[in-house]
């Protein structure tokens, strides 16, 4: 009996994989990724990210030189990892290429943008190439967390991260078409579902971004939102917005997170980046 339960405690990775998903553009995946990293790192957490976007933007945040990821990105990392690409393989192990700090990052570089072209061939499963990666190279031991910025698509990558995911977070802005993306989205986790492989991950929050308080039709808007969340998954888990604040235009602008900021100004959006990290932590701990 005793001797069962260590064994279980050995392979359950206590990781978990957190996913910013929306296949909608601008919507905020990538700052609410790197400054909710932050707050959980504040709090002693190690945390992974792995820029999923060849757009690199997260990469860029970290202050990686995206011309000369080339070999050392998140796209050689997943080519290495399947044996069917062995004339694509470079040497490159997983720790040649994260960057270590408060926050570890595994960059991408513009060549990620040929993932769905180049896995095209394989006979393995294509949608669990970045779960397996993970899996091999025990990553979910060394972090309690990883997060995955991805891009604004519902492409192979995306598929990817969603197979790979324990609970994902969903920023919106709270828009005339936001409903009709998110429906699709929520369609498409469905979808993946459907496919019998894995457990596709719950949803921990959404997070209404860049919104202007100002503007009446976006209070209905949002409040609209809101409904049509509950009414489709049973609860809204919608949480406070995020206003348009010239404050994280400013720290992006730097390459810093809102931690690296004491002034007053930056205080709420402290408190409101702890509460994302605060959800995943209780998530976690249930
Ligand atoms: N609450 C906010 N207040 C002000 N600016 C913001 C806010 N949230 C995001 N931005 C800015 O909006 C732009 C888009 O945000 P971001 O890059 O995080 O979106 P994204 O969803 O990752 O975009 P993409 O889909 O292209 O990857 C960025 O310039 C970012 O600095
Ligand atoms: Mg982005």
């Amino acid at each position: 009996m005793f001797f069962k339960k260590v064994t279980k405690n050995i392979e359950t990775p206590r990781g978990k994989v957190i996913p910013f998903l929306n296949q909608k553009g601008g919507v905020g995946k990538t700052t609410m990724c790197f400054n909710s990293a932050h707050a959980l790192a504040q709090k002693g957490k190690r945390v992974l990210c792995i820029d999923m976007d060849p757009q690199a933007n997260l990469s860029l945040l970290f202050g990686v030189d995206t011309s000369e990821t080339d070999q050392y990105s998140i796209h050689q990392l997943l080519v290495n990892s399947v044996r069917e690409l062995k004339s694509l393989h470079s040497v490159c192990l997983v720790d040649d290429v994260i960057v270590e700090g408060e926050v570890d990052i595994i960059p991408a570089g513009q060549e990620l943008s040929g993932f769905e072209l180049t896995m095209a061939a394989i006979s393995s499963p294509r949608q669990l190439i970045l779960k397996k990666f993970l899996e091999k190279n025990d990553l979910l031991n060394r972090y309690d967390y990883i997060l995955l910025d991805c891009p604004p698509t519902l492409g192979l990558l995306v598929v990817n991260a969603i197979c790979a995911g324990h609970g994902v977070i969903v920023p919106f802005r709270p828009d005339d078409f936001s409903k009709k993306g998110l429906n699709h989205f929520y369609d498409m986790l469905e979808d993946v579902q459907d496919m019998g492989i894995v457990d596709v991950p719950e949803i921990l929050a959404h997070v209404p971004n860049l919104v202007d308080n100002r503007r009446k039709v976006e209070e209905q808007d949002l409040h609209e939102i809101k409904e049509m969340i509950g009414e489709r998954l049973g609860e809204d888990r919608v949480v406070n917005p995020f206003y348009n604040r010239a404050q994280l235009v400013k720290s992006q602008a730097s390459k810093k997170s809102v931690f690296d900021y004491s002034s007053k100004e930056y205080s709420h959006l402290h408190q409101q980046f702890h509460e994302i990290a605060d959800i995943i932590e209780t998530w976690n701990a249930n």
